[in-house]
This record gives structure tokens, sequence and C-alpha cells, in this order.
């Protein structure tokens, strides 16, 4: 019998791209997702979009009634830049904060704590045309951006994120030019980039502690957490030090990020490795990126493991036939367990899991159910590794599924499936999964079926 706090945030995560649909509804602004995809690039899998996607924007109210049914306790969604700001900055769109304002308040009437992303990598196209990320008054449009959701939805919202993955959107769609804008930046402009995120954080922070008092704020990192052979300490310190290097790639790696926003400062390796040539800053601007956060949340998939003679090398593939998902990710439980443990003592937080979960090719089957047994396997195998870090002292507060639907993949289309409920795209009908009926019982039991 495993034990969970009784404040545990057992929830699901959705972000705007990947479910709203309504891309050009009601005044909304066009995103980087949209703009970039319609050009006909042929970027995303089969020619896809977001376009309608689960049409979450028209259907949210029925949806809040299957969360509900499945007993969710927190909620965790993100909001669409350019529906709240069609623009970027300037004029607001009082639709687009109506509906943000109206599901949160159907989320509170049904039990249910929202916990808002502000950026899950939809940049505004106006904002991308002036430069995005590398224009260096980026900090001030998105503290412009936050100030108008905040105050919207002050009162409201007690959970806020910043960043969804700096080291994904930067990784993959400034540096390897795989998800929008598409681009292949160079190390000096990543500089620039970087740091003109790190002050963005920084000015949001600021923004929610005083739109929001009581606000509990975070960022949700992600990065590789690499796995050791065995428990022994030696391997585990090796792990560790892995894990907290710029492995895979310093802007993809963990603490590039989070050493600023956590401890203040750069990782040692990024110093050793670039000198001069790092992103200068004043200490004004440290006090400003480092501002006390209330937890450090993680998005959290595979581990990489140890799997060759060289002592250096980690890989996702671990070894020939080895459990992966859909997405081709290594199955890998126990990275719950190392990566709540590596984050809470390197910066003493406690842990929020801000996303987890499986890739499938669910379908509907004869009976007319969904049936997902390896994504409850899975869910299972991750969750008892929760458990197993909570059992050792480290605080995790709270558990996300990724997704709580099936959705818009980014780059994969519509590929592969997360969702705890099954979305029949054609005709938008939803089927919760056995998984989704699976996760109602073990938040009903606050983790004790596990
Ligand atoms: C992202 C999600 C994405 C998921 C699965 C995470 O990196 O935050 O938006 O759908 O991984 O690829």
């Amino acid at each position: 019998m495993t034990t969970f706090p009784k404040d545990f945030l057992w929830s699901a995560s959705t972000a705007a791209t990947q479910i709203e649909g309504g891309w050009n509804a009601d005044g909304k602004g066009e995103s980087i997702w949209d703009t970039l995809v319609h050009d006909g690039t042929g970027k995303i899998a089969h020619g896809e979009n977001s376009d309608t996607s689960i049409d979450f924007y028209h259907r949210w109210r029925e949806d809040v009634a299957l969360m509900k049914q499945m007993g969710l306790k927190a909620y965790r969604f993100s909001i669409s830049w350019s529906r709240v700001l069609p623009e970027g900055i300037g004029k607001v769109n009082e639709a687009g904060i109506r509906f943000y304002q109206d599901l949160c308040d159907e989320l509170l009437k049904n039990g249910i704590q929202p916990l808002v992303t502000l950026y899950h990598w939809d940049l505004p196209t106006a904002l991308y045309r002036q430069g995005g990320w590398k224009n260096p008054a980026s900090p001030d449009w998105f503290a412009e951006y936050a100030d108008v959701v905040s105050r919207a939805l002050a009162g409201r919202v007690r959970y806020w994120l910043t960043f969804n993955e700096p080291q994904m959107f930067c990784g993959l769609g400034l540096v390897a030019g795989v998800h929008a804008p598409f681009e292949h930046n160079d190390d000096v402009a990543m500089m620039d980039i970087t740091k003109h995120i790190l002050l963005a954080h920084g000015r949001a922070v600021q923004v929610l502690r005083k739109n929001c008092p009581g606000a509990k704020v975070g960022m949700a990192p992600t990065g590789d957490c690499c796995l050791p052979k065995d428990d022994s300490p030696e391997e585990v310190e090796k792990a560790r030090q892995k894990s907290l290097s710029e492995y895979p790639g310093y802007i993809m790696s963990n603490t590039w990020w989070a050493d600023p926003v956590f401890l203040g400062q750069y990782p040692a390796w990024a110093k050793e490795k670039f000198g001069d040539l790092l992103y200068p800053m004043t200490a004004e601007e440290w006090t400003l990126v480092s501002q006390p956060l209330d937890f450090y949340a993680y998005n959290c998939y595979q581990g990489t493991v140890d799997i060759v003679p060289d002592p250096s090398k980690y890989d996702a593939y671990a070894y020939q036939g080895s459990p992966q998902t859909a997405a081709a990710w290594n199955i890998t439980p126990k990275v719950l367990y190392y990566a709540s443990k590596f984050w809470f003592e390197r910066y003493h937080l406690p842990i929020l899991i801000t996303e987890n979960g499986y890739s499938g090719l669910d379908c509907v089957m004869l009976d007319g159910k969904v049936h997902d047994p390896q994504r409850i396997d899975f869910l299972h195998r991750y969750l008892r590794e929760v458990a197993h870090a909570i059992a050792d002292g480290i605080p995790v507060i709270g558990y996300s599924v990724w997704s709580l639907f099936d959705n818009f993949e980014w780059a994969a289309g519509y590929s592969c499936r997360y969702g705890l409920i099954y979305v029949d795209y054609p005709t938008q009908q939803r089927i919760v999964k056995d998984s989704g009926w699976w996760y109602r019982d073990v938040i009903a039991s606050d983790g004790g079926c596990l």
C-alpha cells in the first residue's frame, strides 16, 4: 500500500495548440503553429495541422464533465497567447479572456484546480515577425501578456507555470528546425535567445506575484535524466553528474536552464565551455531571473541508460527489443524516482511532475471501448516510483498525466495517441479509455490501489 499525501495534485495535462482548435475563432490572432504550418512547408506528418484538433474551444463544457467523472483533482492547460492578445501585445481580445475565465469557473465549480502554463510554444506570429525571442523587447512582451492573463484569472488560478520546456521549444524549434518556427540558430544567437527567455520568465514571476497574492509559481522544464546501472552509490553519483552536465547538448540539458533559474548562476560546465561567449548578466538580472519559486516542475517520460562499454555514453535505446512506446521512447519507470531525487537534492524545492505518459496506437475495439493495458501498466510502474520517492522523503506534491486527450502531437501530427480519453477526430466523439477509468480509481484511493 502506497501512501500519497491527501492534498496530492492528481492531474492530467494539455496545451492550447494541441487541443483547442478554433485557430481563428472570435478574434484569435495567429501563432507560429498556425502561420508556419499553413504555409505548406510540409514539416508536419501527413500535412496535418491543429486548426480544429479536438475542438476543445467549443466542447470544453462536456470535456470538463468528463474530467469530473474521472475525479481529477487538477487540470493543467496552457493559454494561447494570440487568443488573448491577437498581436502578442496591445489590443486585448475579450472573447479570449472570457473563454479562459469561463473554463476556470467551470473547473472550480467541479472541484478541479486549474494549473496554468503561460507559454506552451505558441508564439504569436506578429511577435515572430519582429524576431520573436531574438528581440531584446521579448521579455517586455511576455511581461505584458502575463499581466493581462494574471489579472483576468486572479482569484481563480493558484498554480502557475511560466514556460513549458525551454529545452524543447529552443532545441527543436530554434536549433534543429523540426518544430515551428523551423529555424537553425547558431550558438551566438542562442545566447541572446536564452537570456531573453530567462528574463521573460523573471518578469512574469514578478507580475504573477503582484497580481495573484498567494500564487504557487514555477517553470516546467524537461531534460534528460540519466539512470544508474544499479543502485550502488557510485553508479547513482555517476548518473547524477551526467544528468547535471551539458548532456545531451547544452540547449537541451537540464542545468542550462535550471541553474540560472533556481540557483541564480551559470552552470559550471557552461562557464568552462563558453567562457566570455556566455550571455552577459548583471547582478540585477540574476536577481530577476532567480526569484524564489514554489516548486520544481518537471516533464518526464524516459530516462537514458548507460548501455555500452564506453562509460561516458548514455543512450535512449537500451538494448535490442527493449520496451518502448509508439513514439519509440524508452520505458524506464525508475526515471521518476531518480529525477525527483536528483532535482530535489540540487534545488531543494518540492517536485511537481507536470507531464508523464505513454504514446500508443490505440483504437476503438469491437466492443466499442478503448482497451489500453500498456498505458495502464506504464502509468502504474511510473507512479510506483513516485511513491518510492515520497517514501524516501522527497516531497513530490503532484503528478499530471500527459495527456488528458489524444491530440495534435506537434510535428508528428495525429500519428500517435497519448490520451486517457480517446478522440475520434472525424466525429469528435470522446471515449474514456480503460486507462482513464483506471486513473479515476487511483485518484479515488489516493494512490492506495497502486
Ligand atoms: C510536450 C508536449 C508533448 C509531449 C509528447 C512534451 O515534451 O510538453 O507538448 O505533446 O512531450 O511529445
